[in-house]
């Protein structure tokens, strides 16, 4: 007889709303702005066909390993690790990972989406008009470094986060992920028709798509997994929180590569949208992170749609709107890391503990915000408070996590448990399991190491 599904409103209701959740936490910042940077700084399409590749033979594998543990319990991530490991007390300590974990990445994060947010704002009210290319410059570093303003915008963004996270798994998480990710395709697919419709959009595209092999260094092949990684939000569990809430039903694998593929392609389309804006001005090029989204990119917009106000306006507008929706699927998630485990663990209701753990991140915030300005000589280990959070989280937290985890699943987990799991106690047939517990076993824990390495610097004098 059928299992009855348990579609409590502790459970994503449908396997729709499931997915859009996973991608909607994958989905952010990551890949509009540090995709396409890295593709620029890499050899274009080169880059893009290493980072697929590591993407399906590390992403993918280490996301379901994050599915298996956060399904197997259905409550919290401690809980999970607890029951998969047989009731073994050892590791259950990394049920506090994420919650570490959700506190710092937010509190980084949450101010880059504080940023988009008053670009969305600023291109509603047509703040971009009729500038010059130095007055962006001028006008960014002006903005970032204001002691009241960015943090006003991040607090805007981490009450929205809260607000919706307090309203539940279905009510919040799952029905915002059913709303903004669709949109977020639409505004996607104008954006890349406008962007490919522009005189001299073919530079951009050559350069995306033909592979410029020649640029390929060892260094390369390690940023295409670094970005493979941080793009997925595999390794700090917030995957696996999210898996919590799957419903016992779900094809874990379809559902690992299916949020992949999403993920890629909106990596991709992003590119779609930059490259062939950028190009068709003669003379500019992609450049860094905040810089191409927050600088060059206003100036892109009014400069190829100069004798098109209303359209400037328009593409403007969208993008802005894209990335605060990207943003905010993102930091739902992060929210909803350490919130559940106050929530699931100390009995606290979830609006209060969304209440209570976007208070400190605030705090946390608006430390991270005041370091582009005020506090930018406040230094720990030389780094102000906006790198080391980033430092931390992504170059030692989601390494360290991905890593313990394979070891977890691959080697300590007894074998049935793991393989019920994923086949759904045997209900599916997957060709995928002996080759996915292969890569978790001996490949994955292999090149999480040299990531890790590498994002430490010790491959340094590969980059010439
Ligand atoms: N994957 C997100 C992005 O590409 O912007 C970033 C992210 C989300 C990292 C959630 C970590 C996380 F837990």
């Amino acid at each position: 007889m059928a299992e009855k599904i348990n579609v409590g409103s502790k459970v994503f209701s449908s396997k729709i709303g499931a997915i859009l959740a996973a991608a909607g936490s994958a989905v952010g910042l990551g890949n509009v702005w540090r995709f396409p940077t890295e593709t620029g700084a890499n050899g274009g399409a080169a880059f893009i066909l290493i980072y697929v590749l590591f993407m399906l033979v590390l992403g993918v594998p280490v996301m379901v390993t994050e599915f298996a543990i956060g399904r197997h319990g259905h409550k919290d991530v401690k809980h999970s690790f607890e029951s998969m490991a047989g009731g073994r007390k050892g590791w259950r300590w990394m049920g506090l990972f994420p919650v570490v974990a959700g506190f710092l990445v937010l509190s980084y994060y949450a101010v880059v989406a504080g940023w988009t947010l008053y670009y969305a704002y600023e291109a509603g009210i047509n703040g971009f008009a009729g500038k010059d290319a130095a007055q962006y410059a001028a006008d960014f570093e002006q903005f970032s470094s204001n002691p009241y303003l960015p943090t006003l915008w991040m607090a805007v963004i981490v009450m929205m986060t809260c607000g919706i996270v307090a309203l539940g798994v279905q009510k919040g998480i799952e029905r915002g992920s059913k709303i903004m990710m669709p949109i977020l395709f639409i505004f996607i697919i104008i954006l890349v028709g406008c962007s490919l419709s522009l005189p001299g959009a073919e530079k951009g595209l050559t350069f995306l798509l033909r592979p410029d092999f020649s640029k390929v260094t060892g260094a390369t092949v390690l940023s295409a997994m670094g970005q493979a990684f941080f793009s997925l939000s595999v390794g700090i569990c917030c995957l696996c929180t999210y898996a919590c809430y799957f419903r016992k039903d779900v094809n874990l694998f379809k559902d690992g590569l299916s949020v992949a593929s999403i993920d890629t392609l909106v990596a991709l389309c992003s590119g779609f949208i930059i490259f062939p804006a950028v190009y068709s001005i003669s003379g500019l090029e992609p450049n860094a992170g905040p810089s191409l989204v927050f600088i060059t990119l206003p100036n892109v917009f009014q400069t190829v749609f100069g004798g098109m106000p209303a359209l400037a306006y328009t593409f403007s507008l969208i993008f802005y709107l894209l990335l605060v929706m990207a943003a905010l699927t993102s930091s739902i998630s992060m929210l909803e890391m350490s919130a559940a485990y106050f929530h699931e663990e100390h009995r606290i209701s979830r609006p209060m503990s969304a209440f209570l753990v976007s208070t400190v991140c605030l705090v946390l915030g608006t430390m991270c915000s005041l370091s582009f300005g005020i506090w930018s000589d406040v230094k720990i280990f030389s780094l102000g408070f906006f790198d080391l959070f980033d430092f931390l989280v992504a170059k030692l937290m989601m390494p360290i996590g991905s890593f313990l985890m394979c070891i977890f699943v691959g080697w300590v987990v007894d074998e049935n448990i793991v393989r019920n799991e994923l086949t759904n106690e045997g209900t599916i047939t997957t060709w995928l399991y002996p080759v996915w517990r292969f890569i978790v076993r001996y490949i994955a824990p292999v090149l999480i190491f040299l990531i890790f390495v590498n994002e430490l610097g010790v491959f340094d004098f590969l980059k010439k």
